[in-house]
């Protein structure tokens, strides 16, 4: 049996930090056991950080103003002691420096069909938009804001008349499908 170590980074909420931990973390798919070590929040007041708490998920917060390059070399810090093999990013709101990405293989999620609807407000402006369907991707990480690699990618149907909420729900509902897929197709 071979072990991968995971580590997650978020900004906010950790809805998918939580729902990653609760259906992979401590379990063996094809004789690879997945240990999520540690957990970093960019900001202090962040619900994930709560969450971490309840699960028992180590949390370190590094919510600095650095500039990317020394901010990133905090974060290769926290993370030196871990042998991680996978950076997992659930909504983590900073853009990463080369030096970080050259360090670990970092994947992340975006709530729109890549290329479109880059950054923070993906999901109002892929339901405002006039398409017909709407989505999630999982991606490698690039020194360039929501791009990479695309690992996987999965659609919804828009509804006539759907409000706003319902839509973020069914978002994030195809995130958590999603994303535990992608984690173990990227690791084995
Ligand atoms: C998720 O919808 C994720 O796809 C998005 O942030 C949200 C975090 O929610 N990420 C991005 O927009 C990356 N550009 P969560 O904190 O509840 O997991």
């Amino acid at each position: 049996m071979i072990t991968k170590n995971l580590a997650v980074l978020f900004s906010g909420n950790g809805s998918n930090l939580e729902n990653l931990y609760l259906k992979l973390h401590n379990k063996v798919f094809d004789n690879c056991k997945i240990d999520f070590k540690i957990a970093i929040s960019s900001r202090k007041n962040a619900y994930g950080i709560t969450r971490c708490e309840n699960i028992g998920l180590k949390c370190e917060v590094l919510s600095s103003k650095d500039n990317k390059e020394n901010y990133d070399l905090k974060l290769l810090d926290i993370l030196s002691p871990y042998n991680i093999d996978l950076v997992v990013l659930a909504g983590f709101m900073r853009v990463l420096s080369d030096r970080f990405i050259d360090a670990y293989t970092t994947i992340n999620i975006h709530p729109s069909i890549l290329p479109l609807f880059k950054g923070a407000n993906a999901i109002v402006e892929s339901y405002q938009s006039n398409m017909k369907v709407a989505g999630v991707s999982v991606h490698y990480v690039s020194s360039e804001l929501d791009s990479g690699e695309l690992i996987d990618q999965d659609t919804i149907k828009k509804i006539d008349g759907e409000e706003l909420e319902s839509f973020k729900n069914r978002i994030h509902n195809l995130e958590y499908e999603i994303y535990p897929k992608a984690i173990l197709k990227v690791l084995l």
